[in-house]
């Protein structure tokens, strides 16, 4: 995609279509009176006649016929003012943008002016919107298909205002790389499971890092062995793929202090010898969801030059059944030397977890983040609306927070008292994996909070977020790369108050 900010007035601008934003009960602005006296009074009758009513996600298109430039015209609804977010600008390019595709433009100019919009954080939403709800998984059509719809190549941002153009450049460049990351991101989760195995996700990593000259090292099975990671390594006993343990580093402050990310990579989920049902199994190949929004998030940070040291932790690996699988009732020994009775062989991201937290502690990180799609409890308790939050830093689970809000990846804390500790108590090792059915989200979580020593720690579980069947406002079915725009905006946040 090609996306530009330009200087210039919307009557000479040729383009496939020209997106108008029109709050609802709101007078028209100048622009709009303009295009309207340009088009013939056509766009005020339109309104006048209720064929289009500014509501939330409304969209009514025009044509021209020659009077401007632009081939299309195409008006937006944002509701009322009262009501209105960067989330709703958001959600409206991102319906705008692929209704436009659906009507043959190749392009999409956005005009911003005049609405008291930042024209920073405005410019941002509207190209990670557009971006985003233009996404399509196209790798295993075989086309050419008559009926696929041609892309949009480019959208550009146009304003009159000089004084815009510098904060609208650089918030149509963020929206830009982290639209591309969170793509990046779908595209890693949306492959089928046999065409991204461990070894296919480390080859992903190692590609990425050589564009991006990031540090890269894959640990290999025998490794894992001297490291003792015996959690990692029992989750993946059942499988014929070995495991990786990928750890990519992007070093971008000097004296910076170290941030880790720990991302969750289950290339799929059977259960284990605790078979999943297999109704929508074939969703387990999003297990690695976690892992690709480290990957994503790094690249972000990378592409923005953000000045941090941060360390990517990816425990990769399938959870398999099979004759050589670990089985209920096994202990393993994991890294930190904690042993772990295993009471559900499907309760395997945490156990990959405690050997990856425990390796972060190495790095002595000022924070520790890890993302997962850890519990199908966390879509009992909040529904696909939002991220759970658990952890032990309220400084950083606040600044989390405001991050969600931010960039429309909200999340909800859930708690991780003390008392929560009983229900993972096991018999026979120090620690069991599965707490039983209440409070599924905390217990895992309390489990992971066993192998992060003192280090100011996040978990985030996006179990409930990483997916969706129905598709969402500017997220078709399928992966819907949660994780980079939450991440990214916490490290850009971070960034800038450790200056
Ligand atoms: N990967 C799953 C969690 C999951 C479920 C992610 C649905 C995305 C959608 C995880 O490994 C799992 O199986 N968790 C179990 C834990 C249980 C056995 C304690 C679960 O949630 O059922
Ligand atoms: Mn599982
Ligand atoms: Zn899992």
């Amino acid at each position: 995609m090609q996306v530009t900010v330009k200087a210039g007035a919307i009557e000479q601008e040729k383009t496939g279509a020209a997106v108008v934003l029109i709050f609802d009960g709101e007078k028209p602005g100048s622009l709009q009176n303009r295009l309207d006296k340009a088009l013939g009074g056509s766009l005020q009758r339109l309104i006048k006649q209720g064929g289009f009513r500014p509501t939330h996600g409304s969209v009514a298109l025009i044509y021209p016929e020659s009077r401007i430039a632009a081939e299309r015209v195409l008006l937006m609804g944002l509701g009322k003012r009262s009501g209105f977010s960067l989330e709703r600008l958001r959600q409206a390019a991102g319906k705008a943008a692929p209704y436009l595709r659906s009507t043959g433009s190749a392009d999409i100019v956005f005009l911003l002016d005049g609405y008291g919009l930042a024209p920073e954080e405005a410019a941002q939403a509207v190209i990670e919107g557009s971006m985003l709800g233009l996404y399509r998984f196209l790798v295993y059509k075989t086309g050419p298909d008559p009926q696929q719809e041609k892309d949009v190549r480019k959208i550009t941002i146009l304003s009159e205002k000089a004084d815009a153009l510098g904060p609208l450049r650089k918030g149509a460049r963020a929206g830009e790389v982290i639209a591309e990351a969170t793509t990046m991101v779908r595209d890693l989760v949306n492959a089928p499971a046999r065409d991204m195995t461990p070894a296919i996700m480390a080859a992903k990593a190692r590609a990425l890092s050589q564009t991006l000259g990031l540090k890269l090292q894959v640990l290999e099975r025998t490794q894992m062995e001297r490291l003792g990671m015996g959690a990692l390594l029992g989750v993946s006993s059942g499988s014929v793929e070995p495991p990786k343990f990928i750890i990519v580093e992007y070093r971008g402050g000097a004296k910076k202090p170290n941030i880790v990310l720990v991302g969750k990579a289950i290339t799929f989920d059977s259960g284990g010898i605790s078979l999943k049902p297999a109704q929508n199994m074939e969703t387990m190949k999003e297990d690695m969801s976690g892992g690709a929004a480290v990957l994503g998030t790094i690249q972000a940070a990378a592409m923005l030059k953000l000045p941090l040291n941060i360390i990517g932790l990816l425990p990769a690996t399938e959870n398999m059944p099979s004759g050589s699988a670990y089985k209920p009732g096994d202990v393993l020994r994991t890294m930190s030397g904690k042993t772990i009775e295993i009471t559900n062989t499907d309760a395997e991201g945490r156990l990959i977890l405690s050997d990856a937290l425990a390796y972060g502690c190495r790095y002595k990180p000022a924070l520790m983040v890890d993302v997962a799609t850890l519990t199908g409890a966390c879509s009992v308790a909040l529904g696909h609306e939002a991220i759970g939050m658990l952890g032990t830093s309220d400084l950083y689970k606040e600044k989390m927070r405001k991050a969600g809000e931010e960039s429309g990846e909200r999340v909800w804390e859930l708690p991780l008292w003390e008392e929560y500790q009983d229900y993972i108590k096991s018999d026979i090792a120090d620690l069991k994996n599965t707490g039983g059915r209440a409070g599924g989200v905390i217990t895992a979580a309390a489990l992971l909070s066993r192998f992060v020593q003192n280090y100011p720690w996040v978990h985030l579980d996006i179990a409930a977020t990483s997916w969706t069947d129905k598709g969402r406002p500017y997220a078709p079915k399928g992966a819907t790369g949660v994780g980079v725009r939450i991440l990214t905006q916490f490290l850009r946040d971070y960034a800038a108050s450790t200056k």
